[in-house]
Order: C-alpha cells, then sequence, then structure tokens
C-alpha cells in the first residue's frame, strides 16, 4: 500500500543540444568531451545519404581526424560491435559519433563501452552489467523514433541464436544527443511514419504503465501532444520544418519517459517478431498498438481517456469507458492518414508460431510493468487480432 506519490528514480545523464543545422556543433561538442579522434559510425544508407561523409568532413575540418564505419546492418548483429570496435582501436579513437537510426546509434553505443570494457558485449546482455564507463558517445539521430539517444539500451541481433538481446546501463547513455531535424528531412514518408509510430508507442506504453511517475508522465503527455499535432503532417509534407522538429523532439523526450519506465506488450512482442520475421521495429509497434491499448483498456481508464483527449477526442459527454476507447479508435485513425496498413500476416508470421512468438515475448521485462498482466492466451489472442 502507498500513500500520495510513490517513491521512484528519474536519471538522464544526456545532455541534449537541439536546432536546425545544430551539426555544426558536433566540434565544439567534442571537444569539451575530450575527443581527440573520432570514430563515427553509421548505416549503409546514411552512408549513401552523404550524411557520414558530412559528418567526418565536419570534425575533420574543425581538426579532429575522424574515421568512417558504415557496417551496420538494420537489426545490427554482436559481429558490427566487434568490428566497429576493432577499428576504432586500430585508428586510437577516443570518441564515438553514432549517426543514423536505432541501429547505428545502437552499435555507436556498444563500440563506445567496448572501448573499456573487457570481453564481448556478451558478457553485458541485461540491465546494469556494465562495470565501466565507456569512450563518450554522441549521438545523432537521423529518425525520429527510437530515442536511442539517450536510452539506456543498446539493441543488437544475435543471429546465430536468432535472438535480439539488449544491453541495458546508465553508463550506455550518450553523453550528448545532437538533434539536428534538418537531417530528417529527407526521410521517406513511410519510413517518417513507422519510426513515428515507435516514438508514440514509448511515450503511450510508459504512459500507462505501472512504473509510471510524475516525470516521465509529463515526457509522455508533451511527447503525444507533439506527434498529435505533426506526424501527419510530417508524412505528408516531409519538407515542414514545425512538423520535423516536433517529431525529433517527440522521439527524443518519449525516449526521457520510457528510460526510466520501460513500456509494455507491444514492445515485449516487438523483439520475438524483429527478431524472427524481420518486422520493422516501427511497423511492428503501428501493427500491433491499437489492440494492445483495447486489451490494456481495463487497467488504466483515466489514462486512457487523456490520450483521447490528447490525440483531439472530444470525451467531456462521455462516460470514462467509453472516452478510454475513443483512444483506440484515435489511433486507429492515426494509422489510416499515416498510409500503415501492414498486417503481421504480411511477414510470414502464421498461427502455427503463436506459441513460441508469445512464449518469448511474455518473457521480456516489459511484461511485468503493462496494466493488465496477460496470460498465454492473451497474448496469442493478441497476435491472431492483428494477423
Ligand atoms: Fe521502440
Amino acid at each position: 500500500m502507498t500513500t500520495g506519490i510513490p517513491s521512484f528514480s528519474y536519471h538522464i545523464p544526456t545532455a541534449i543540444e537541439f536546432g536546425w543545422g545544430a551539426l555544426s556543433r558536433l566540434p565544439a561538442i567534442a571537444r569539451d568531451l575530450g575527443g581527440s579522434r573520432a570514430l563515427v559510425v553509421g548505416d549503409p544508407g546514411v552512408a549513401r545519404a552523404g550524411i557520414v561523409d558530412r559528418v567526418v568532413a565536419t570534425l575533420t575540418e574543425a581538426g579532429i581526424p575522424a574515421a568512417a564505419f558504415t557496417e551496420v546492418e538494420s537489426d545490427p548483429d554482436v559481429s558490427s560491435v566487434e568490428a566497429g570496435t576493432r577499428l576504432a582501436k586500430a585508428q586510437g579513437c577516443d570518441l564515438v559519433v553514432g549517426v543514423g537510426g536505432g541501429s547505428a546509434l545502437d552499435t555507436a553505443k556498444a563500440v563506445g563501452l567496448m572501448l573499456t570494457n573487457p570481453g564481448t558485449i556478451r558478457d553485458y546482455v541485461g540491465i546494469g552489467k556494465v562495470k565501466a564507463a565507456g569512450a563518450p558517445v554522441v549521438a545523432i539521430p537521423t529518425t525520429a523514433g527510437t530515442g536511442s539517444e539517450l536510452t539506456i539500451w543498446s539493441v543488437l541481433s544475435d543471429k546465430a541464436n536468432k535472438v535480439k538481446i539488449s544491453v541495458g546501463s546508465v553508463l550506455n547513455c550518450p553523453r550528448v544527443a545532437l538533434l539536428d531535424p534538418a537531417l530528417t528531412v529527407s526521410l521517406p514518408p513511410a519510413f517518417t511514419a513507422a519510426t513515428g509510430m515507435d516514438a508514440l508507442t514509448h511515450a503511450l506504453e510508459s504512459y500507462v504503465n505501472t512504473a509510471t511517475q510524475p516525470i516521465s508522465e509529463a515526457m509522455s503527455e508533451q511527447a503525444m501532444t507533439l506527434i498529435a499535432r505533426s506526424l501527419r503532417v510530417g508524412v505528408s509534407q516531409g519538407g515542414n520544418a514545425q512538423a520535423r522538429g516536433d517529431l525529433l523532439l517527440a522521439s527524443t523526450i518519449a525516449a526521457m519517459a520510457f528510460n526510466s519506465t520501460r513500456l509494455g506488450l507491444v514492445h515485449a512482442f516487438a523483439m520475438p517478431l524483429g527478431a524472427r520475421f524481420h518486422i520493422p521495429h516501427g511497423l511492428v509497434n503501428a501493427i500491433l498498438l491499437p489492440a494492445v491499448m483495447r486489451f490494456n483498456l481495463p487497467g488504466n481508464l483515466p489514462k486512457y481517456a487523456r490520450i483521447a483527449e490528447i490525440f483531439g477526442e472530444r470525451v467531456a459527454h462521455l462516460s470514462l469507458r467509453e472516452a478510454a476507447e475513443r483512444s483506440v479508435t484515435a489511433i486507429e485513425q492515426l494509422k489510416t492518414d499515416i498510409g500503415i496498413t501492414a498486417k503481421l500476416g504480411d511477414f510470414g508470421l502464421t498461427e502455427a508460431d503463436f506459441d513460441s512468438v508469445a512464449t518469448e515475448a511474455m518473457q521480456s521485462g516489459n511484461v511485468p510493468v503493462n496494466p493488465r498482466q496477460p496470460t498465454l492466451e492473451d497474448m496469442k489472442s493478441l497476435l491472431r487480432a492483428e494477423l
């Protein structure tokens, strides 16, 4: 039994630098961190778009030598971390700059850790296993979704064993999140939509779960407000500066919420469905979010009613239950408006997979904080609803 506000912890060690063209601040940030030689970690897509070269040039022109590592696949394998770490050591790098989506940033963070910690990244799977601060990491997101620029998490693939592994440590938080909305302008509409739904799912799952607390709640509400205002516009008009800024901020602010609270059933499912069926992370969240919301409603009606309000539903005349239900229809309408029609079956999932996927999802640390505790049959029903 608790009285008043329950005790909680909130810790974000990452500094945030935001602004249109903020990439130009990178050399000063690198110097403040004591960086004399940098490894720039980016995925091949970001490299093809010329962004890795721009980051390398920004550093070298300011007198900070930089090497590029772009062998980061989506759902990066532990071997990417090992290859990046070898290159960083060979080049004598004392600073890691990650640029790209979640895969690039998660890899960059893990490389930073492995520059100072012994063994392999597999030795640090779980929460709080890392013992020593890593080399400083600057994270520059080019998508607005994962929030990896300031979370404790690196999610990696162990492709040999067909599982995803997570390394969570406050020592894995980047030292600086450098947020430049200009770098997100060229993101195609489908990616903007899926990554925006990832950010929304972070804000929403953190908001309704049992580990939520006053600071994370405030972050969740602000992130959802920005997404409600700007996700449709960002998808419809990629060059809309207001929308791009809102969405990048929303992604980071949502991460400031879930970093301290974990998430819920959508993200519990995302791990096995991503590892085994290669469903892009944002898309799997978008597919499952409405069904999980509907299942979770009884666990937190007031919060779901508030979500409906944030997404523009008029709920004052409704019962609490009816108001909460409006949050689900509001998110379904948002999905329709941003063109997300995918289902799990599109990626090869069949009824025969439900048992193993649901069983694996139930192992996630996101299940105990979910607002309604599911049975294995509940989990299978959620998959069936979105097949
Ligand atoms: Fe996510």
